[in-house]
């Protein structure tokens, strides 16, 4: 059984290159042993990550997340079961959403302002596939 979990937080020390470097290595190391996809977007301090897989490896690899000190105020925005994967060619894409043209942001919120904790959880996936459709996912850092 499928799985779609997505969350936001906010790294504790703000978001650098090493920062993304190590937990896009970590992803790319281990999600592919576990059969977990997805994407990390992230924005100034602000992360957003969607995780799809097996109900069993989703819910432990978020476990690990959570506890992990390099962020907080992880707030869960969304969790179902899904019939198929849209993230599938990823292990663990990246966005950097400061780069998304602000009429993508504005179309799904109030402001052309990213506010995954204010918005639905809802709005926030229709614009991660948004970025997916317009290819504006990288599969590597850079
Ligand atoms: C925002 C964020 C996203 C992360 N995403 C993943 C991920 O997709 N896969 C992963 O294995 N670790 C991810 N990590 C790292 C985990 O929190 C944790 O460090 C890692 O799973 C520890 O693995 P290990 O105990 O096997 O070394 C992420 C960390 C942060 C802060």
């Amino acid at each position: 059984m499928l799985v779609r979990l997505l969350y936001a937080s906010r790294a504790v020390k703000g978001i650098d290159a090493a920062l993304l470097d190590s937990i896009l290595a970590r992803s790319r190391a281990n999600n592919p042993v576990i059969g977990v996809t997805g994407i990390l977007c992230h924005s100034g301090d602000l992360f957003m990550q969607v995780l799809e897989g097996s109900r069993r490896e989703v819910s432990g690899l978020y476990n690990a997340i959570v506890r992990d000190p390099r962020h907080a105020d992880v707030e869960l925005l969304s969790f179902e079961e899904i019939g198929e994967r849209r993230f599938a060619s990823w292990t663990m894409g990246q966005v950097n959403l400061a780069k998304v043209n602000p009429g993508t942001l504005l179309k799904y919120s109030e402001k052309p302002a990213l506010d995954p904790f204010g918005a639905s959880g809802k709005a926030t996936m229709a614009l991660l596939d948004e970025l997916i459709a317009t290819a504006a996912v990288a599969a590597r850092a850079g």
